[in-house]
């Protein structure tokens, strides 16, 4: 098999199929944090943009959607992450707001 056809079926398997149990929450904080994740959810909130997580409306209610939100929330700010960066954005915010199990 081609090397390049493996390097992206890892690159895609470990991005749909890590748990989020491997990923470091502290890590995520300091990458959400480096990235200034709240600059928007900021303004969209009119303050506090932690609580765009807890909202009544939220758009996450599975890791599945906490994974996907990160992919499309990653490229806004133009954020070139690793899967297990990824996970670790995603364990972050589980721990602290999602509490998914
Ligand atoms: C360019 C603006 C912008 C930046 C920067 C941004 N986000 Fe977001 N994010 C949004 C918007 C807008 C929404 C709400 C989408 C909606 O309501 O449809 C959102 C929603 C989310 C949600 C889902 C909230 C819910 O309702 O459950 C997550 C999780 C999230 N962002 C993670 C991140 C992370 C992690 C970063 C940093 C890597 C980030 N965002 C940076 C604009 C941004």
């Amino acid at each position: 098999m081609n090397k390049l056809l493996i390097l992206s079926w890892l690159l895609c398997s470990a991005a749909q199929g890590m748990p989020l149990t491997d990923g470091r929450p502290e890590f995520g904080k300091k990458l959400f944090d480096h990235y200034n994740c709240n600059k928007c959810h900021n303004k969209k909130m009119g303050g506090d943009g932690n609580t765009i997580f807890t909202r009544p409306n939220r758009k996450v209610t599975s890791q599945q959607q906490l994974s996907a939100q990160i992919e499309v929330c990653t490229k806004n700010v133009g954020a070139d992450l690793s899967a297990q960066e990824k996970i670790d954005l995603a364990a972050y915010l589980n721990q602290n707001f999602y509490k998914f199990k």
